[in-house]
C-alpha cells in the first residue's frame, strides 16, 4: 500500500490518489471494500487505463493542454500517472518538467485546478509548524522547495513557481523511483516583484512586493529550523531561487542538514559527467585539460568549483588545478587584480603576471593564448562561440569539447550542427537545451539535463538513510554517469543516455552515491553488496496493490489515516 499503510474504503478509498485504483477495483474488492455501485460494472486493468489515458492526452494538441491533463490524472490516480508516464518516458518529459513546465508556471492562477503540497506564505509566518503539520502524509522523503523568484529563465512568477517543486517532484518518482506518498513540494510565498502578476485579480498567492532580505532570511531561517524539528531526515532540495539568495542559503544550510540546491550542485554535476564521456572519448583526462568557461555566474562557478574538485581527486595540488582554468565574464578574464569579483569568483582569477602581453582579455584572446581543451558556455549570450574562436580552438586539439549550455535554445553560445561543421565533424558537443539531431537527423546531441542526477540524489540518501550530501557523493554521480556515456562505446554516439534509460542508469548511480555516502561517513555503516539490494528495494514501482478489507475491530486500521 502506497499511502503510509492506511486503511481505506466507500468513497475515501476510492477518490484517495494514491491508493484508488478507479475501474480497475476488482469485484471482490469492490464488495469488501464499500465499492459496490460506486463503479461502472466492468473491470479494466491497468493496462487498458493507460492505453485509454494515453489516448486521451495524445488528443490534446497544444502542450500546455496536454500537461494539465496529466496533472488532473495525477491528482485523480498517481499509480496510473506514474505508468503512463513510465511508458512513454522520452515523450512526457519534456511536458511534464521543461519547457512546458515554464508555461504552467506562468499560468499557474489561470490554470489552477486542485491544491497540491504546502504553501507557506509569509502572512503565515507565525503558524508555520501548523502549516507544516497539515501536509498530506507524514513521513516525507523528498521535499523540493522555491520561493518562484528565478523560475527557469523565466523570472519571478511568485506563487506560480510551484508547478516547479511539483513537476521536479514527479521526476523523483518516475526517474528515482521515491514513493509519490513521501514526496512533498513547497512554495515559499514572500511575495512578487513580477508587476504583472501583482495587478493580475487572478493571481492566487500574497500580493505584496518581495520582502526584505532580513526579513527574509529570518523567515527561511524559521522554516529550515522547524521543518528540521518536524522531519529531520527529509531531504530538502533548494530550486530556482534567485543567484543572490542561492549560494548564500545552500552555504549556510548545507553541513546542518541533508540538502542540496539542484542548480547549482546538480548542474554541475551533470556537466561533468559528460565531461567525463568527452575526455574518455578524446582520451585525455580532466586532469590534462585546459578549461574556458564563459560565465562567471552562480552555474558557471558551481561548473568549474565541481571541475576543480576533480581535477584534485585525480592527483593534481590545488594550485595546479587552478592553473587549468580560465573564467571569462562580462568584463573578461577573471584575474586577480579585478576588484568586482566575489569571493566565489575569485578562486578562479588567473594571477595577472599570466597574463602581461596579451592585446586583450576576452575569449577570443584566451583561446589564442592558451591550449584548450574544453570550452563552456554559461553566459546567456547567444552565438558566443564565433566561428573564428571554434576554429582557433579546433587548430589546436583533435578533439575540441564543447557545451554552449545557457538555456534556452536562443540563447545558446553556438548551434551544435555549425559546431559539427567547423570543427570538420571532431567537436564532442552537449548542449543546456535540447537540439534535434544533426547531421541529418543521424546524430543525436546530449543535452545536460539535471534529470540524470537529482532522482539518483534522492534515491540514494532515502535508500541510505544519509544525513548530509557531500561534494564526493556529487562527484560519484558525475562519474558514474560519465561512465554510462554512450560516446565511449560507438563513434555517432551522444555523450549522455538516452532518457528512456534513465531509471535504470539512476539506480546506477544511486547505488554508488550511497556507498559514498558510507564512506563519507555520512550514512550508517554497510557493504556494497547491501547497499545496492536496498537501493533496488526501495524503489516504488507504479503498480496497482491487492487491497484487503479493514477490520473494522482494529482501531488501528479504522478509517482515516
Ligand atoms: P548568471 O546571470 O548568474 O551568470 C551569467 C554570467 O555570464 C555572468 O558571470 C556574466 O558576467 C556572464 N556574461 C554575461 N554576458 C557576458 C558576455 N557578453 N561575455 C562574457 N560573459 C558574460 O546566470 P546563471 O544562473 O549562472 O546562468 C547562466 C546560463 O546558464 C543561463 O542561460 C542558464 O539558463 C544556464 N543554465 C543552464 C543549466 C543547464 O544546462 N543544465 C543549468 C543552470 C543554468
Amino acid at each position: 500500500m502506497t499511502a503510509q499503510g492506511r486503511q481505506r474504503r466507500g468513497q475515501a478509498l476510492l477518490f484517495d490518489p494514491l491508493t484508488t485504483k478507479g475501474t480497475a477495483f476488482s469485484q471482490q474488492e469492490r464488495r469488501d471494500l464499500g465499492l459496490l455501485g460506486l463503479l461502472p460494472y466492468a473491470v479494466k486493468t491497468i493496462a487498458d487505463q493507460v492505453a485509454h489515458s494515453y489516448a486521451e492526452f495524445s488528443s490534446r494538441q497544444d502542450d500546455l493542454d496536454k500537461h494539465i491533463y496529466l496533472r488532473g490524472l495525477q491528482d485523480r490516480n498517481e499509480t496510473l500517472f506514474y505508468r503512463l508516464l513510465s511508458d512513454h518516458i522520452e515523450e512526457v518529459l519534456p511536458i511534464v518538467y521543461t519547457p512546458t513546465v515554464g508555461d504552467a508556471c506562468r499560468r499557474f492562477s489561470k490554470i489552477y485546478r486542485r491544491p497540491r503540497g504546502l504553501f507557506i506564505s509569509y502572512p503565515d509566518r507565525d503558524r508555520m509548524r501548523e502549516v507544516l503539520r497539515n501536509r498530506r502524509e507524514q513521513q516525507v522523503d523528498v521535499i523540493v522547495v522555491t520561493d518562484g523568484q528565478r523560475i527557469l529563465g523565466l523570472g519571478d512568477q511568485g506563487v506560480g513557481g510551484m508547478g516547479i517543486p511539483i513537476g521536479k517532484l514527479s521526476l523523483y518518482t518516475l526517474i528515482g523511483g521515491i514513493d509519490p506518498a513521501r514526496t512533498l513540494p513547497i512554495i515559499l510565498d514572500v511575495g512578487t516583484d513580477n508587476v504583472d502578476l501583482l495587478h493580475d485579480p487572478q493571481y492566487l498567492g500574497w500580493r505584496h512586493r518581495r520582502i526584505s532580505d532580513e526579513d527574509y532570511y529570518a523567515f527561511v531561517d524559521d522554516f529550515v529550523t522547524i521543518l528540521h524539528e518536524e522531519l529531520p531526515d527529509v531531504l530538502l532540495q533548494w530550486e530556482d531561487f534567485a543567484t543572490a539568495h542561492a549560494l548564500p542559503l545552500l552555504k549556510r544550510y548545507r553541513n546542518r542538514l541533508l540538502t542540496f540546491n539542484d542548480d547549482i550542485q546538480g548542474t554541475a554535476a551533470v556537466a561533468l559527467g559528460a565531461l567525463h564521456g568527452a575526455v574518455g572519448v578524446a582520451g585525455r583526462p580532466l586532469s590534462q585539460q585546459q578549461v574556458v568557461m564563459l560565465g562567471a555566474g552562480s552555474a558557471g562557478i558551481g561548473v568549474l568549483e565541481m571541475i576543480r574538485q576533480q581535477m584534485v581527486a585525480e592527483g593534481l595540488s590545488e594550485t595546479e588545478a587552478a592553473e587549468r582554468i580560465w573564467a571569462i565574464d562580462i568584463n573578461g578574464l577573471l584575474t586577480d587584480d579585478r576588484a568586482d569579483l566575489s569571493d566565489a569568483q575569485r578562486r578562479f582569477a588567473q594571477p595577472a603576471s599570466r597574463v602581461t602581453g596579451w592585446d586583450g582579455r576576452g575569449l577570443a584572446d584566451v583561446v589564442r593564448h592558451v591550449d584548450v581543451g574544453i570550452l563552456i558556455g554559461l553566459s546567456t549570450v547567444a552565438g558566443a562561440f564565433t566561428e573564428e574562436i571554434v576554429r582557433m580552438m579546433a587548430a589546436k586539439t583533435d578533439r575540441p569539447i564543447i557545451f554552449p549550455l545557457s538555456n534556452p535554445t536562443s540563447r545558446a553560445e553556438a548551434h551544435p550542427a555549425e559546431l559539427d561543421e567547423w570543427t570538420d565533424g571532431r567537436a564532442l558537443i552537449a548542449t543546456g537545451s535540447p537540439f534535434a539531431p544533426i547531421r541529418h537527423g543521424t546524430y543525436p546531441i546530449a543535452q545536460c539535463n539535471n534529470v540524470y542526477i537529482f532522482p539518483a540524489i534522492g534515491l540514494a540518501v532515502t535508500a541510505a538513510r544519509a544525513s548530509r550530501v557531500t561534494d564526493a557523493m556529487m562527484r560519484v554521480a558525475a562519474t558514474t554517469l560519465g561512465e554510462a556515456s554512450p560516446a565511449l562505446h560507438g563513434a555517432g554516439q551522444p555523450l549522455l543516455p538516452a532518457f528512456a534509460d534513465l531509471p535504470e542508469i539512476t539506480t546506477r548511480i544511486a547505488t554508488a552515491v550511497a556507498v559514498q555516502a558510507v564512506r563519507d561517513g555520512v550514512a550508517p555503516a554497510a557493504s556494497d553488496q547491501e547497499i545496492a539490494e536496498t537501493v533496488r528495494r526501495a524503489r516504488w514501482t507504479p503498480d496497482y496493490q491487492t487491497h484487503q478489507p479493514p477490520e473494522a475491530t482494529s482501531p488501528a486500521l479504522s478509517g482515516e489515516k
